[in-house]
C-alpha cells in the first residue's frame, strides 16, 4: 500500500499495483515518446546532468509497454476520473490506439493541442510547435469544472448577448419583444475553453526550470487539474520526471502521488515539492497585445520599407527583411520628444550585441547632429526630405547639413 503526497522510485507498472482500486481522481502521464534516443540535459550552471532512455526494439515493444501501464492506470481510477496522456508526433498514433482499446473509443474526450511558439533554425518541412494531450475518461460522468476565457478583441459582444429564438420555419433568429426591440439574453461570462491551448514553453530563464529534459510547465498541469478535480482529490503521475504534476497538485491543494524509475528524478521531484514554484506567464496574464508595439508614429515613418517590427526592445523598432552586404539592418524612428543624439545613442546601444549589424535612425525633425565614428547612420524621413527639397526650391532655411542626401549615400560607408 502506498501513501499519498509521496514520490516513489520504481517501474510504475509495479508501483501502480500497490495503489487501491478506484481511488484516484486524475492521472496525467508523460511517458517516453518513442523517439528512439536518450534524452539528456543539465542545470543552468551545468553542475547536474539528467538523462533518461527512450529506446525501443520496435513499435510493438512500445505498444506493449504502454498497454500494460495504461491498464494498470485504469484499475486505480474512480468512476468519475479522467486520464491525460501527453504525446508528440512520434507516439500519438500508438497512444491513441492503446487508449481506445483500454478505455473504449466512446470515452475519448479530446485531443488537446498544446501550442507554443519556439525559435528554431529553419529546416526543410514545418517547424514543430505543438504537442498533443489525449484526454479519456472512465465514462461520461467524469468530473468537469468548466473554464471560461475572455472574449477576443474581435468578438462582437453586443451581438452574442442578443437572445436567439427560432422563427416559424425553425430558423435561428434574434428574439424581439412585442414592440420589435432586441431582447438581451443572460449575461455571457466568456468563451468556454477550447482544445487548443496556447501556453508558452518554459523559457531558459524560467524560475521553475530544473534542467530535467522534457520538463513541462506547471501552468499546463494546473489547467488539467483545475478542469477535472476538486481540492483534496488525488492526482497521480506514473512518469513524473522532474515532478511538474506534483508541484501543480500541491499548488492547487490536491493530494498527489508520483512515480519514476530514475533516482535522480525522484530526488529532484522531492526537492521541488519542498519549495513549489510556478513561473507566471506574463504573456498569458497580459495577453499578446501587451507585447505588441503599436506606435502609429513609428509605423508611419516606416511605410514603404520591407521590415519586421521588433517587440520588447526599447532601443530599436524594426529590422529590414533583406540584409545589406550580409549585415542585418536595424531601424529606429526618432520620437516626437526625442533629441536626435538620444535616438542615435539608443540604437547604438541596442545593436551593440547584435554582431556585425548596421543601424539607421530615421530622423523626424530637423536638428543638426555632429556625426562621429559609429555603426549607426541618420536618414531623413521622407516628409523631411520633401520639406528640404521644397525649401531648396523656394528658399528658406535648411538648417541641417549633417544628413546624407539619399539612402545610397548613407549605405555607402558600410
Ligand atoms: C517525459 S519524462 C516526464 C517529464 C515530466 N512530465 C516533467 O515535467 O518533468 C518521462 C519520465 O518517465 C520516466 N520513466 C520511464 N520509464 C518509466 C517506468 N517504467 N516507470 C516509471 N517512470 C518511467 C523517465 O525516467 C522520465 O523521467
Amino acid at each position: 500500500m502506498v501513501n499519498d503526497n509521496n514520490v516513489i522510485l520504481g517501474d510504475c507498472l509495479e508501483v501502480l499495483r500497490d495503489i487501491p482500486p478506484e481511488s484516484v481522481n486524475l492521472i496525467y502521464l508523460d511517458p517516453p515518446f518513442f523517439t528512439g534516443r536518450r534524452h539528456r540535459s543539465a542545470t543552468r550552471n551545468g553542475d547536474k546532468q539528467y538523462a533518461f532512455d527512450d529506446v525501443w526494439i520496435d513499435s510493438d515493444d512500445y505498444l506493449n509497454f504502454l498497454a500494460k501501464r495504461l491498464s494498470a492506470c485504469k484499475r486505480i481510477m474512480k468512476k468519475d476520473a479522467s486520464i491525460f496522456v501527453h504525446c508528440d508526433h512520434n507516439n500519438v498514433q500508438f497512444a491513441r490506439q492503446v487508449l481506445d482499446l483500454t478505455f473504449g473509443s466512446d470515452n475519448f474526450q479530446s485531443d488537446i493541442v498544446w501550442f507554443y511558439k519556439r525559435w528554431s533554425n529553419a529546416k526543410r518541412g514545418l517547424l514543430q510547435q505543438h504537442q498533443t494531450i489525449l484526454f479519456y475518461s472512465m465514462d461520461c460522468s467524469f468530473k468537469w469544472r468548466p473554464m471560461l476565457l475572455d472574449y477576443s478583441a474581435t468578438t462582437n459582444i453586443d451581438q452574442i448577448l442578443q437572445k436567439r429564438t427560432r422563427d416559424m420555419r425553425g430558423k435561428s433568429v434574434y428574439a424581439t419583444d412585442v414592440t420589435g426591440n432586441i431582447v438581451y439574453g443572460k449575461e455571457k461570462r466568456g468563451v468556454p475553453l477550447g482544445d487548443v491551448w496556447d501556453i508558452p514553453f518554459l523559457n531558459p530563464k524560467a524560475k521553475e526550470r530544473t534542467g530535467f529534459p522534457t520538463q513541462k510547465p506547471v501552468i499546463l498541469l494546473e489547467r488539467i487539474i483545475n478542469l477535472t478535480t476538486d481540492e483534496d482529490d488525488l492526482v497521480v503521475d506514473p512518469f513524473c520526471g522532474s515532478g511538474t504534476t506534483l508541484v501543480a497538485a500541491k499548488l492547487t491543494k490536491r493530494r498527489y502521488l508520483g512515480i519514476d524509475i530514475l533516482p535522480d528524478a525522484v530526488a529532484l521531484t522531492k526537492s521541488r515539492l519542498d519549495n513549489p514554484v510556478r513561473t507566471e506567464s506574463a504573456l498569458m496574464r497580459d495577453g499578446i497585445e501587451a507585447y505588441t508595439n503599436h506606435d502609429p508614429w513609428v509605423e508611419s515613418h516606416l511605410v514603404g520599407l520591407s521590415y519586421s517590427r521588433i517587440q520588447r526592445n526599447s532601443g530599436m523598432d524594426a529590422i529590414l527583411k533583406e540584409s545589406i552586404g550580409g549585415k542585418n539592418v536595424f531601424l529606429r524612428v526618432q520620437r516626437e520628444n526625442e533629441a536626435l543624439s538620444q535616438t542615435v545613442f539608443l540604437l547604438e546601444n541596442a545593436i551593440k550585441n547584435k554582431g556585425d549589424a548596421i543601424g539607421f535612425v530615421i530622423a523626424t525633425h530637423d536638428e543638426p547632429l555632429v556625426m562621429r565614428e559609429s555603426n549607426v547612420r541618420v536618414l531623413r524621413s521622407p516628409a523631411m526630405q520633401l520639406n528640404h527639397t521644397l525649401a531648396h526650391h523656394f528658399g528658406g532655411d535648411v538648417s541641417s547639413s549633417s544628413f546624407p542626401r539619399k539612402f545610397s549615400e548613407a549605405v555607402s560607408g558600410f
